[in-house]
């Protein structure tokens, strides 16, 4: 069973969670497998998971990143503002045993309201985590010659945030 982080999410986390619940219902959740192996795929190689490590996947839609990660480390966490992602990636999980998911906000957790490296490491040390390492992981999976999408206003700008990359975050406690 989930556990929820808030009761009541705020408007933007509904918005979020309406659009991305309509995306999980679209069989979209599953297709992100194929656009973002490429950013699991470096980001494994530099994490260098153990089995005394605990991972969050932050937004991990159906979960396929959480379950490769929990055949390397203890125990992933995978936090969703979407409910219907969440009971796919439940569902796909039922065998194993060191994944489970979180329903809640990111936003709620502080680390995507802050954008820079030390403010991260601020954070991170102020509760007792050490060895701060902040990150991004460059999208090298090829971008349309022309964006048509709603989250993007422009191809360059799809084509910057790809390049610009995903974020990662290790620390110790
Ligand atoms: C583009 S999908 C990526 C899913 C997965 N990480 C992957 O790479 O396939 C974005 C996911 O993040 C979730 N999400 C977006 N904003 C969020 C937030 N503020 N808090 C928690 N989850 C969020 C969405 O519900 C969705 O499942």
């Amino acid at each position: 069973m989930e556990t929820k982080v808030e009761a009541i999410p705020s408007q933007a986390d509904q918005k979020l969670q309406q659009e991305f619940n309509q995306w999980a219902a679209a069989g979209r959740g599953d297709e992100m497998e194929d656009h973002h192996s490429n950013i699991l795929d470096q980001t494994l190689s530099l994490m260098d998971l153990q089995p005394a490590d605990r991972v969050l996947d932050l937004g991990c839609g159906t979960g396929w990143a959480s379950r490769r990660m929990a055949r390397l480390a203890g125990e992933v966490v995978g936090l969703d503002v979407a409910d219907e992602m969440l009971r796919r990636a439940e569902q796909a999980s039922a065998s194993i045993t060191n994944v489970r998911y979180v329903w809640g906000s990111a936003e709620k957790i502080l680390l995507f309201a802050l954008d820079e490296r030390w403010k991260y490491k601020a954070l991170l040390a102020k509760h007792g985590f050490s060895n701060v390492q902040a990150r991004r992981i460059p999208d090298r999976s090829p971008s349309p010659e022309t964006y048509s999408g709603k989250w993007f206003k422009y191809t360059e700008e799809l084509r910057d945030f790809k390049r610009i990359g995903a974020l990662l975050l290790i620390a110790a406690k």
